[in-house]
């Protein structure tokens, strides 16, 4: 059996992946894998739909980048978890750059929301709301939201996007939340500032960019998403790579990043609100790991030429051990 079909049968939603657009209609192998339903239930555009592909320029929206997951999404009937909306990166510095009060900033996000969560509207079942709002030491980022607003960005974003698309799940999303650290515990902050703003929110995504022989155990990951599973939101894995930090990885490597996938996602499977695990694109052709950790790499469940990794059967035992 492949992983969607064995997350499904262990309670999961989904076991999902990342869609590099440029890749999707110049390699047929990875279309292939891309579009076999029993592998992938679900899919979220790569870059496509962030703001600097939607909104490049003020007022002019363009979604040929992110309907291409879109569309395949529809085709194949699979589950599209959207991303991302109110981001510091891949922002384009009309947005950045611009000099805002509180009014006028509200309003570019209220237009580019409506537009966007409209293009999309009936869609997307999770979307990306608030992207990495969190330093890794626990500080707030600074963007042009944290200055213009405060933490008050964070509230007003999901009360704006509850407006736009009443039905989709709506996100906060982060980057080594895995450690349950001071980054950790911001985190639980931010989703007690929405409650208590009395605005609306559904989920916590760990992205899960971790390393080989770094990554923690089950049992820890597992009382980490609880955290914030006893705040009342669902949690998931939704950028999931674990990268060798250098190359080439050793057989005995390969293991370690074995156990380390199945450490993951065996602890969503301990979590009743963890819905699902979405790979950061599936084979070691395309990741983003290699470009921004200077050797490091090989961080996928396929290798560079679509054969299925030590990983990969170490995910699919866990599952159907479940
Ligand atoms: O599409 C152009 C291509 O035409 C050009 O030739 C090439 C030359 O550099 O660049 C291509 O664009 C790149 C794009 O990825 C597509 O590959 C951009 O330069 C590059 O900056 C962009 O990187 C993306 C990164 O986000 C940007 O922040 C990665 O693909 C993407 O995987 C990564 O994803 C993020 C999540 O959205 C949020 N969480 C972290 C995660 C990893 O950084």
């Amino acid at each position: 059996a492949q992983l969607h079909e064995l997350a499904v049968r262990a309670g999961l939603q989904y076991f999902g992946t990342a869609l590099r657009e440029g890749a999707l209609n110049s390699d047929a192998q990875f279309a292939a894998i891309l579009r076999d339903t029993r592998e992938f239930g679900q899919i979220v555009p790569e870059n496509g739909q962030k703001w600097e592909s939607t909104q490049p320029s003020r007022g002019q929206f363009t979604y040929s980048q992110g309907d291409i997951t879109a569309n395949e999404a529809k085709r194949n009937s699979q589950f599209l978890r959207c991303h991302t909306l109110v981001w510091h990166s891949q922002l384009p510095s009309w947005v950045a750059s611009g000099s805002w009060t509180r009014a006028t900033l509200t309003s570019v996000i209220d237009t580019h929301m409506a537009n966007v969560m409209g293009h999309y509207k009936g869609v997307c079942g999770h979307w990306d709301v608030v992207n990495e709002a969190i330093n890794d030491d626990g500080t707030w980022r600074d963007s042009v939201f944290y200055r213009v607003f405060g933490t008050d960005y964070l509230p007003l974003s999901f009360e704006l996007a509850k407006k736009h698309d009443p039905e989709t799940k709506l996100y906060y999303n982060d980057y080594n939340l895995e450690y349950n650290q001071a980054k950790t515990d911001r985190a639980v902050e931010i989703v007690r500032i929405i409650q208590a703003a009395g605005a609306p929110i559904d989920g916590v995504g760990f992205q899960g960019h971790l390393i080989v022989g770094s990554t923690p155990s089950r049992a820890n990951l597992a009382t980490t998403l609880r955290r914030f599973t006893s705040l009342g939101v669902d949690v998931a894995y939704t950028e999931l790579d674990i990268r060798h930090s250098s190359l080439p990885a050793s057989s005995a490597a390969q293991v370690t990043q074995g156990n380390d996938f199945a450490n993951v996602v065996g602890s969503c499977l301990d979590v009743p609100r963890c819905v699902g695990v979405t790979v950061w694109s599936f084979t070691d052709k395309y990741s983003w790991v290699p470009s921004t950790f200077n050797g490091a790499g090989d961080a996928l469940i396929y290798d560079s030429q679509f054969r299925k990794k030590a990983a990969w059967t170490s995910i699919s035992s866990v599952l159907a051990a479940k």
